[in-house]
């Protein structure tokens, strides 16, 4: 065990940090201990979900430039006692580098049984950095062409960077929305065009969202909390079939 997972997609706005809380919650709830890593510098978003925000007194730029020692930014979940977070930090003044952030992870990781690590947008610096350390990546969709273009750059680029556990998670499926686009014949097209092999599809769920935004409170009792709790399962090698086939 001692898996670290980075969460990316290329484009904006697919679902990772949704994604990237949703996985992390559901492997807590199956007695897993989680480090989640909010990597998106200068967009520090995780702690509004985790509603830890005014706790943050150091981020994962203060431990990666010794400003605090790596545990002092660490700041456990408030209901779920097994769910810990870094976050990122405010502002992008001080460029965080690769290496040394993956000597941090590498010291922090004995600790949890997963290092859960969300990932910016974009292929740049910050994406880089959220995903040197890991061994594993989840490739975040959704199925249209811009989203899924943005997939198969990261996949690539994950690749390049020695990742070979490379997952795809669909998010954000809606049937009706998705014939309507007609973009594809159906959704074996859509992985087959990413080139990685689907571990969850995700649906359109607007109360997702909103549980998303207030805390994490309903999550076990909205649709998508069954896909995470599947997708946690499959993280750790069950084979179970998906929850959700849309
Ligand atoms: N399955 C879903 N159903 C409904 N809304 C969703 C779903 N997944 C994500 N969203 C919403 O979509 C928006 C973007 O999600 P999120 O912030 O997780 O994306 P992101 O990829 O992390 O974005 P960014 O690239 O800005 O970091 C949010 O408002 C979120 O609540
Ligand atoms: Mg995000």
């Amino acid at each position: 065990m001692n898996s670290v997972i980075v969460v990316a997609s290329g484009k904006g706005g697919t679902g990772k940090s949704t994604v990237a809380v949703g996985l992390s919650v559901a492997l807590v709830q199956q007695n897993r201990r989680v480090l989640l890593i909010d990597c998106d510098c200068g967009m520090r978003g995780l702690d509004l979900m985790l509603d830890v925000e005014s706790e943050i007194l150091f981020d994962c730029s203060d431990a990666v430039s010794g400003n605090c020692k790596p545990q002092e930014a660490v700041y456990r979940s408030r209901n779920l006692e097994n769910l810990c977070l870094m976050a990122a930090p405010f502002d992008t003044d001080n460029e965080i580098s690769p290496s040394v952030f993956a000597q941090l992870v590498d010291e922090l990781k004995s600790g949890y049984d997963y290092v859960i690590i969300d990932s910016p947008a974009g292929l740049g610096s910050g994406f880089i950095c959220a995903a040197t350390p890991a061994d594993t990546g989840l490739v975040v969709t959704n199925a249209e062409p811009a989203s899924l273009r943005g997939a198969v750059k990261v996949r690539r680029k994950l690749s390049e960077l020695g990742i070979k556990n490379l997952r795809l998670v669909i998010n954000r499926f809606d049937r009706g929305h998705f014939e309507q686009l007609g973009c594809y014949r159906d959704l074996d097209e859509v992985i087959d065009i990413s080139g990685v092999q689907l571990i969850a599809l995700v649906p359109q769920d607007n109360r997702l969202s909103a549980i998303m935004q207030n805390g994490l409170s309903g999550l076990n009792w909205c649709p998508a909390a069954n896909v995470f709790s599947c997708l946690a399962r499959r993280v750790e090698g069950e084979k179970v079939p998906l929850a959700f086939k849309g």
